[in-house]
């Protein structure tokens, strides 16, 4: 099959031949219709994850999929062939991705059926980053009302962020430089997105919207290193603040 493979990282990606891979026990072999390339993806080819992950050689690279059912490997109950499912491949080293004509995945979690209103194109971006949206905002938990900081707003996960914050009732502040930055966050929702520069004086402009301070923030901005990520308590911390 044809496949986006490194042989090695850090290296350019490139369209090449590959071993059709098969389904193991409890696993599904999908016919891939879409994938996308994620941030990860690119960690991957940049070599930022040396160290941290096993790297299988030529290693396809991709997370996220959506397509439908080839072949079930052995034991696998609730999937049928032909079934339209999609997901994110979620094994425990680097090697068998999406960005692929078939990728297998473990039948237990990381893939679903496709529901209906979904199209195959969207769940074809969707598994990687909105489960990082979901994960996040399950985790600030806001109630209907309560007031919801989201930075990184026009980024691939806080563009999910804010539309599932919004769709729970939440009044969302969301950070976007002006122009067709801002633009694309106010059209995320049908209901107004309170928007602020973060190149700007950020907690003045939050203040004016929410002079008693913000409920929660979601932070989902590009980091340069991992010591600058601030850990969710600090975040609360700095709700607070703000
Ligand atoms: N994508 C995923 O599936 C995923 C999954 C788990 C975790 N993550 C992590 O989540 C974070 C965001 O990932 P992403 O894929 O959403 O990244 P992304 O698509 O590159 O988006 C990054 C966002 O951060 C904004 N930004 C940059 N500098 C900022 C600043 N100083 N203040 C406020 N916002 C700023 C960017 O705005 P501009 O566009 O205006 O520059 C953009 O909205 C990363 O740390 C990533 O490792 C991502």
């Amino acid at each position: 099959m044809r496949a986006v493979t490194l042989d090695s990282v850090p290296a350019t990606p490139a369209v090449t031949e590959v071993d059709t891979p098969r389904p193991e026990a409890g696993e599904l072999l999908v016919k891939v219709a879409v994938s996308s390339i994620n941030g990860f993806d690119a960690a991957t080819a940049a070599g930022y994850l040396q160290g941290m992950m096993e790297h299988r050689f030529p290693l396809v690279v991709g997370k996220d999929f959506a397509g439908t059912v080839e072949a079930l490997g052995e034991g696998v109950d609730g999937f049928e062939v032909g079934q339209a499912v999609f997901g994110v491949v979620m094994k425990p080293f680097l090697g068998t991705g999406s960005l692929a004509e078939h990728v297998t995945v473990s039948a237990g979690y990381g893939v679903a059926p496709l529901p209906d209103g979904l199209s195959v194109q969207e769940a074809g971006a969707l598994g990687l980053a909105g489960t990082a949206a979901l994960d996040s905002l399950n985790f600030v938990a806001p109630a209907d009302g309560e007031t919801v900081l989201i930075s990184g707003a026009t980024g691939g996960v806080g563009a999910l962020a804010v539309q599932l914050a919004a769709a729970r009732g939440a009044r969302v502040i969301a950070t976007a430089r002006p122009g067709a930055e801002a633009d694309f966050v106010a059209g995320l929702t049908g209901t107004p997105v309170h928007l602020v520069d973060f190149a700007g004086d950020l907690p003045t402009e939050v203040r004016a919207f929410a002079p008693g301070g913000v409920d929660a923030v979601r932070k989902s901005t590009t980091c340069r290193t991992r010591s600058q990520r601030l850990p969710a308590a600090e975040d609360l911390e700095t709700a607070r603040q703000l």
